[in-house]
């Protein structure tokens, strides 16, 4: 330990983290996303230890289990997740993203799903930024809205469900009963906002703004529509802003018209509060117009656990190949650093995959963005620079 490192609050911290690398690529960008932790947290004296879990697809196949209560309570032992991707084409689509990623959000109640979008040098974007950059932030309701996880199909045109759900901040007992007449087959989907679902997010996403030094934040709804559920969301938040962020104007834009603006002028929003569904949906287009998935970095924090994994998915087409890139997960580390309190480190990751991708020439740079250098060269460049 040099003497830098003796003056910082951070010297000699040691952190667990669960790593869940997954499925497909999620198994090769998570080792460099554990390359740069490893090495920015040395320059503040801080370390990790990496704990693996193998829950994923191949898991899953050999034992039926998703991610069994043992490890739930093991998990908890930790100061974050790391998690890549999961999804298999060999396994049933929805098995593993409820079974392992939505059951992680819900248990530890990470109720913030946390997904930053910024332009970095030399990444191409599909529409012109008009000299401006994208310096955005999704903040994601991540445990309610269409997401209860609360529905069912009818084949003979009459839904009898019992519900009985635990979630963080309450339990939801009832029964929905639905009866179609003439008999056709139908679907039936519950989506729930609750006062303190939508205080609790709108209070991140005011604090957010705080921190960026922003006034605005822009409530994503679509009232008109779906008055009771986004009406009240849209309200809600409204009133939390008013009374408690009065410094704070919180705009209101339906969803289908943010889309629109989103891609006209991708660099004119700051930060977007939004209900569950909405949030996946433009956090991906928001990933897109700052130039792909490869770099979109995101984070799920709650009081208890938080877990850290980059917007994209596994990639099955093009896992194994290299042509992988880690800088969605290195980031997320970065973000996963901050959280722990070690912002120094989290901004030497920040700086230093700002400061390759400014330098590289083509060939030096990911294959997504026209590049030839592979997952682990990408990790490699970046913690060189750190
Ligand atoms: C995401 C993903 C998940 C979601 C899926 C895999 C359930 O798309 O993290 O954005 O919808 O939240
Ligand atoms: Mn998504």
């Amino acid at each position: 330990m040099n003497e830098k490192n003796e003056k910082n609050e951070n010297s000699g911290r040691k952190f667990s983290v669960a790593v869940i690398p997954g499925d497909g690529i999620g198994q090769e960008v998570i080792k460099e996303a554990q390359k740069a932790v490893d090495a920015a947290a040395s320059l503040e004296g801080a370390s990790f230890e990496w704990v693996g879990y193998p829950f994923g697809a191949a898991h899953y196949l050999k034992t039926g289990e998703t991610l069994p209560k043992s490890a739930i309570d093991e998990l908890k032992q930790h100061s974050a997740i790391l998690l890549g991707a999961v999804g298999d084409p060999a396994v049933k689509p929805g098995i593993l993203e409820h079974g392992i990623l939505l059951a992680l959000r819900f248990v530890f109640d990470q109720y913030v799903n946390l997904r930053p979008s910024m332009s970095l040098p030399n990444v191409p974007t599909p529409v012109p930024l008009g000299g401006g950059k994208i310096d955005s932030v999704v903040v994601r309701e991540n445990t309610e809205d269409l997401y209860m996880g609360l529905g069912a199909i009818a084949q003979e045109g009459e839904l009898e469900a019992t519900i009985n759900l635990e979630r963080g901040k309450y339990s939801l007992r009832g029964h929905l009963g639905l009866l179609i007449s003439p008999h056709v087959p139908f679907a039936a989907q519950i989506a729930l906002n609750s006062g303190g679902g939508v205080a609790r997010i709108t209070r991140y996403a005011c604090e957010t703004a705080r921190k960026r030094g922003e006034k605005r934040v822009t409530i994503v709804s679509k009232s008109n529509a779906a008055p009771a559920l986004y009406g009240f969301f849209e309200e809600s938040a409204g009133k939390i802003i008013s009374d408690e962020y009065p410094e704070i104007t919180g705009e209101v834009v339906n969803v289908d018209a943010l889309c629109y603006h989103l891609v006209r002028q991708p660099a004119s929003y700051g930060v977007l509060l939004c209900p569950n569904l909405f949030g996946d949906i433009i956090s991906d287009l928001q990933a897109g117009l700052a130039g792909g998935m490869g770099i979109a970095a995101g984070a799920n924090i709650g009081e208890g656990l938080s877990m850290f994994e980059p917007v994209h998915g596994s990639a099955p087409d093009i896992a194994g190949t290299g042509k992988a890139n880690p800088i969605a997960a290195i980031l997320s580390g970065a973000l996963m650093l901050r959280h722990l309190g070690l912002e120094r480190s989290a901004s030497a990751i920040e700086n230093a995959v700002s400061g390759y991708m400014a330098a590289s020439q083509r060939r030096e740079r990911p294959f997504e963005f026209s590049g030839e250098a592979s997952c682990s060269m990408v990790g490699d460049a970046v913690v060189k620079r750190i």
